[in-house]
């Protein structure tokens, strides 16, 4: 276990230091071959969910602020703190562990230094687990979050600390009927089936058949509202690790799929082969080289599904909250623009532009759209209808349409039990040429 803690801190110390994703962090310390994988992943979890709290019960016992360049012993005493608060480790556990972890990796000041504040914390623990535990996002994420209310605010934080539900595509509504009762799971009004439980996922029914594929209910939805595809030319612009491409394809779409990343693509081309599902081709390529010189022959939908910051998935990756701040929003909103204005090259007059985000920050859904169309007569917006995302004939998820007829979905919003990944839809059709 001591050896499964000291990864756990090293992983922490990575993704705060490093601003790295969690996959990232896990993948260099090689903890997937660790076998005390879920322990690992449960703890640096909490750790993440719980940082912004455990910083302030901390604070009651350090007087000085941590270095910029966080050293073991400081993401060694949020880790503990995590344990020793949130877990049921009986609390000389966690402190023996941690003091010696601390001796054997920075020195024993250090050591002893922690000795006394997890002392002093597991001893107050009572006291400061009588405050409010649900803060979430540190300030400076709180910023991206411009555009909302503060009860909406209040609301996404709460949710967004949650843990995520499995949710599973299939290749029709029929297949997933016929799949539901054999996973003991609950068809969605979007055709998705939810799982409670996240238990090993190749072992899980019709994996080995290809019969589905993971993906939250709310990443479903932009393939979804481009209605009957069946036919049509489309080009996935940023098509990686695939799963908008599998529903294009199972849908009836002639899909090209295009991506930056080689490895990213290497996973669509595993995904779709496990699914027995075929492109009409793979292209790796920087979406913005391929389009710049783009003639013939023109598609009838460009999906792009931009890059962004990813502040939609917070359910899954907590990480979110410490490592992006506005900066990274305007960066990845400059980028998006940059596809938007390029995209339309490769499209026929009267073609669907349909532009997607698993983003939080309005700056990179509906602000980025506002501002597109002001300064592009060549589109307009098209609202999305419900009953081409919505299959359950109750129109449950009306909710998730603004009253421009994008879909903006956040995690609290009522459908599904169990919540959704944050995410903006806009459908946009091109009028004429420039
Ligand atoms: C949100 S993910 C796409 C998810 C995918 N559509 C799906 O449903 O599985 C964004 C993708 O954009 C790719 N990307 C980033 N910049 C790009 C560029 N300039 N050209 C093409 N792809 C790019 C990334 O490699 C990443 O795979």
């Amino acid at each position: 276990m001591s050896n499964a803690r000291q990864i756990c801190v090293e992983i922490i110390q990575q993704i705060l230091n490093d601003k790295v994703f969690f996959s990232e962090a896990k993948s260099e310390l090689k903890a997937e071959e660790n076998a005390d994988i879920s322990f690992i992943n449960m703890l640096v979890l909490t750790t993440l969910r719980r940082l912004i709290f455990i910083k302030k019960a901390l604070r009651q016992f350090v007087k000085k602020s941590p270095p910029k360049n966080l050293r073991f012993v400081d993401c060694a005493l949020y880790v503990a703190a995590a344990e020793l608060l949130f877990l049921e480790t009986p609390d000389y556990a966690v402190i023996n562990s941690y003091v010696e972890l601390i001796k054997k990796q920075q020195d024993k000041y250090a050591a002893n230094f922690a000795n006394g504040v997890l002392r002093n914390l597991a001893r107050e623990k009572d006291q400061i687990m009588s405050r409010d535990t649900s803060t979430f996002f540190s300030t400076e994420f709180t910023k991206i979050l411009t555009g909302y209310t503060r009860e909406q605010i209040r609301q996404i934080e709460e949710y967004s600390a949650q843990e995520a539900p499995l949710d599973l595509s299939f290749k029709s509504l029929a297949q997933a009927e016929h799949w539901a009762p054999k996973l003991d799971g609950t068809l969605l009004p979007n055709g998705s089936i939810r799982l409670e439980n996240n238990g090993k996922i190749s072992a899980l029914p019709g994996y080995k058949e290809g019969a589905w594929w993971i993906q939250d209910f709310a990443a479903s939805l932009p393939v979804l509202a481009l209605g009957k595809v069946e036919g049509l030319r489309v080009l996935d612009l940023c098509a990686a690790p695939g799963g908008k491409t599998a529903q294009l394809i199972s849908r009836g779409a002639l899909t090209t799929a295009l991506d930056i990343s080689k490895s990213r693509l290497q996973i669509l081309s595993e995904n779709l082969q496990r699914l027995n599902l075929n492109a009409q081709e793979i292209i790796c390529a920087n979406a913005l080289e391929y389009l710049k010189d783009y003639k013939e022959p023109l598609f009838d939908i460009i999906l792009l599904d931009a890059p962004c910051s990813a502040s939609g998935t917070l359910r899954r990756h907590p990480e979110l909250v410490h490592i992006k701040n506005t900066k990274d929003i305007k960066q990845a909103a400059k980028l998006q623009r940059q596809l938007l204005d390029m995209a339309g090259k490769a499209l026929k007059e009267g073609g669907i532009l349909l532009y997607t985000v698993c983003s939080i920050a309005k700056a990179e859904g509906e602000e980025q759209i506002e501002t597109f169309l002001e300064q592009n007569a060549d589109y307009r917006l098209l609202p999305i209808k419900i009953n081409d995302i919505d299959f359950s004939g109750t129109k449950s998820l009306s909710v998730l349409l603004n009253p421009q007829g994008c879909i903006r979905t956040l995690p609290y919003y009522s459908g599904p039990q169990g919540g959704m990944d944050s995410f903006f839809v806009a459908k946009l059709q091109k009028v004429k040429n420039s």
